[in-house]
Formats: structure tokens, C-alpha cells, sequence
């Protein structure tokens, strides 16, 4: 038999659409595991992308994306206190293209990457197929904070990078300043690069969140900035997102770019420069009314969660019922109806996590079931 790229092997295809479809398949299942806005992307949004056919953009944009985008984002992270050229941005397919470009352009087969757990899966696939480790840190027994501890005992002298996101996936949590000036500390003594995932920046529904970029301009010589529009804009499927970094970084990460993609298409990027434009404070509240009855009625139940500050998930504890959390959450779609995603996809056993980005009337519905779930496994 012919042989196939044996990093592939390694990499398994995602858990969390692996439970999503079986929520699909059963019959009047209510599915709260997608990170995926239930809210369609504005009409002014849309509208820009008839326009730009209409007048030609239909031909190769420049590879890192129009001036005009790459202005807008500029100022945009500006106002987040994120300071970077539009020669120092690209626009990149999504939050997934900027991780695998800002990874890719640092690191080196045998290279080790520090990812603090509960994370978003897709960072431990990039770093398998870039030929590096992903070295796991489990916060979970921290309040999902990062302590200085956890990062030297996960350090060594292959370390070359370590990925933040806050707030994060899972758990909803976002990093307080002593995680951060941990962060920072060891970016600087160790001299490896921070990626920060910051793809959930706008949606903070409380005081008190900083973002690495902003906090730490000394180190920008080793900080890249991976954004979207998927999260603040109910843009997912347009595939949007960019990626900042010091101009040394940049343009290693622009070859990258080229070679993989070239670019993302030519008419949605004036649709890109008006999503900018627009006001993400209506959708924060949205969302942070239904975090608000989550978090209640989880409580009320007696599952055990640390209160998410940001982003649209909840991961409460399974702990208790010393099972796996797949086991949980095959066994809570087939008896209750309910799907949510079990905590191991994330390097999280023993909990589950809950999307709440989906009507109120599913939230309650899927809130009511868990707790008949969670009532009949105490009895
Ligand atoms: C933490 C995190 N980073 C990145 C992404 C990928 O986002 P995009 O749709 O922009 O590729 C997601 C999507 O769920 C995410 O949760």
C-alpha cells in the first residue's frame, strides 16, 4: 500500500462535531455543544459583498489582504490598546489559518509547546502537524488560572512557544493579571514566543479583562496576535480572521500565508472593514443574559462550575458521578435528549462543556433535562 503522511495519523477528526452530529441524529434532541454564534452576520454586513462583485472584486487581492482592511484592523486593535502596523497584519482565513500561520512560522520539528488545558483543540493538531509537542498544563485545580509552578514544570530546553486564550474554550474563563505577568515572566526569561488567542476579546461580560497584546507591549518581539470575525460578528461561515505580530514575525508569517492559501477572497473584505464598524455591545448582552441563567440554574442543580467571565461556554463538573465525561455525555443524549460536549475533548476529564450560544427557550429546555439527567444518577 502506497504511504500516507504519518503525522496524519496521529490527529483524530473533531469530538465536538462527532457529538454534534449524533445530537442531529437523534429525533428532538436539543444540542448545546457548538461555539457557533445562533445569530446570522448583520444585513449592512452582507450587503458589501454584492457590491464588491459589482464593481470587479473578482480578480487576485493582494496576498495579505487590501489596504483598506488592513487600516481598518489597525485602528481596531488600536482601541483595544493592541499596537500594530497594517504592514504588521494579515488577513488570514479565520482564527484556524491565523494559529496555524503564527505556529508554523516559529517552530521546528522536536520544538515543544506549552498549552494550558482545558484549550481548544485545534492548537495541539496544529503543533502535531508542525512536527512539535504540545506539552499539556492542566489548570484545572487552579481556578483555571496559570501559576508560575505550572509553566516551569512544564518547561524545558525545547520550549519555544506557549498558547493563551482568554477568555477561553471551555471554560469560559478569563486570565486575571497574575496569570498574565506569569505569562510574561516566563516569555521574557525563557525567550519563548506568547500566541494569544484572542478570538473571544469582545465578548467579556465583566471588569477586569486585559489581553496579553495590551499588557505586555515590551514583549511584542515575541507576541502574535491571532483574531476573528467568526465570534463577535456571527461571521463563521465566511471564514475571516488575521493575525498581528512585530514586522520580524510578520513577514515570516506572510510566506506562510502565501504558500498556503494566497489569500482569502477578494469581495468579502469590504464586508470585513463594515463588521468592524459595528457596535458587538448588543450581542455581550445577549449572551450575558443567558451566561447569567446558566450559571443559576447549573448552581441549582449542584454542579459544581467556575463562573465564566467571558466567551459563550460553561464547563461544570462531572466529577461526582465517576464516569467518563464521553460516557456522560452519550449516556444524557440518549436518556435526556440533550447534547453538550464532553470535557476530554479539551484535556478535560471529569467535566462537560455547555454552549450557550443558542435561543433562550433551547438553553432553558436543555437546563431542565440535564437537571432530570443529574437527579436520576444521584437517586
Ligand atoms: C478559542 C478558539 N480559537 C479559534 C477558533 C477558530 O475560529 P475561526 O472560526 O475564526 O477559525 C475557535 C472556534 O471555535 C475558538 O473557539
Amino acid at each position: 500500500m502506497l504511504s500516507l503522511n504519518t503525522t496524519f495519523d496521529e490527529l483524530k477528526l473533531s469530538g465536538i462535531r462527532r457529538f454534534a452530529a449524533m445530537a442531529k441524529e437523534t429525533p428532538g434532541c436539543i444540542s448545546l455543544t457548538l461555539g457557533e454564534p445562533d445569530a446570522d452576520t448583520s444585513d449592512e454586513v452582507k450587503a458589501e459583498v454584492p457590491a464588491d462583485l459589482a464593481a470587479g472584486f473578482t480578480h487576485y487581492p493582494p496576498n495579505n489582504g487590501y489596504d483598506f482592511v488592513r487600516n481598518a484592523l489597525s485602528e481596531h486593535m488600536a482601541s483595544f490598546g493592541k499596537y500594530y502596523a497594517p504592514q504588521e497584519i494579515i488577513l488570514t482565513c479565520g482564527a484556524t489559518e491565523a494559529l496555524f500561520v503564527a505556529l508554523a512560522s516559529v517552530l521546528n520539528p522536536g520544538d515543544e509547546v506549552i498549552v494550558p488545558t482545558p484549550a481548544f483543540t485545534l492548537y495541539e493538531s496544529i503543533i502535531t502537524i508542525n512536527r512539535a509537542t504540545p506539552v499539556l498544563v492542566d489548570t484545572s485545580d487552579a481556578g483555571f488560572q496559570i501559576t508560575d509552578e505550572m509553566l516551569e514544570s512544564a518547561a524545558s530546553q525545547h520550549t519555544k512557544a506557549i498558547v493563551i486564550t482568554s477568555p477561553n474554550n471551555p471554560t469560559g474563563c478569563i486570565l486575571n493579571g497574575e496569570s498574565l505577568a506569569a505569562v510574561a515572566r516566563f516569555a521574557k526569561e525563557r525567550d519563548v514566543f506568547v500566541i494569544c488567542d484572542d478570538v473571544y476579546g469582545q465578548l467579556v461580560y465583566e471588569e477586569g479583562y486585559k489581553s496579553f497584546a495590551a499588557e505586555y507591549p515590551q514583549l511584542r518581539d515575541r507576541v502574535i496576535v491571532c483574531d476573528s470575525f467568526s465570534k463577535p460578528y456571527a461571521m463563521t461561515g465566511w471564514r475571516l480572521g488575521w493575525v498581528a505580530a512585530d514586522e520580524f514575525l510578520s513577514s515570516q508569517m506572510a510566506k506562510v500565508h502565501q504558500y498556503m492559501v494566497s489569500s482569502v477572497p477578494a469581495f468579502v473584505q469590504h464586508a470585513a472593514v463594515r463588521a468592524l464598524e459595528k457596535d458587538v455591545a448588543p450581542a455581550r448582552e445577549v449572551y450575558s443574559a443567558r451566561r447569567d441563567v446558566v450559571l443559576r440554574r447549573l448552581d441549582e442543580m449542584g454542579l459544581e462550575t467556575v463562573r465564566p467571565e467571558g466567551a459563550f461556554y460553561a464547563l461544570p463538573s462531572i466529577r461526582e458521578f465517576g464516569m467518563s465525561s464521553e460516557e456522560f455525555c452519550t449516556r444524557l443524549i440518549k436518556e435526556a435528549r440533550v447534547a453538550l460536549v464532553p470535557g476530554v475533548f479539551f484535556g478535560a476529564e471529569g467535566f462537560v462543556r455547555l454552549s450557550y450560544c443558542c435561543s433562550m427557550e433551547n438553553i432553558v429546555q436543555g437546563l431542565d433535562r440535564l437537571e432530570g439527567f443529574v437527579g436520576k444518577l444521584r437517586a
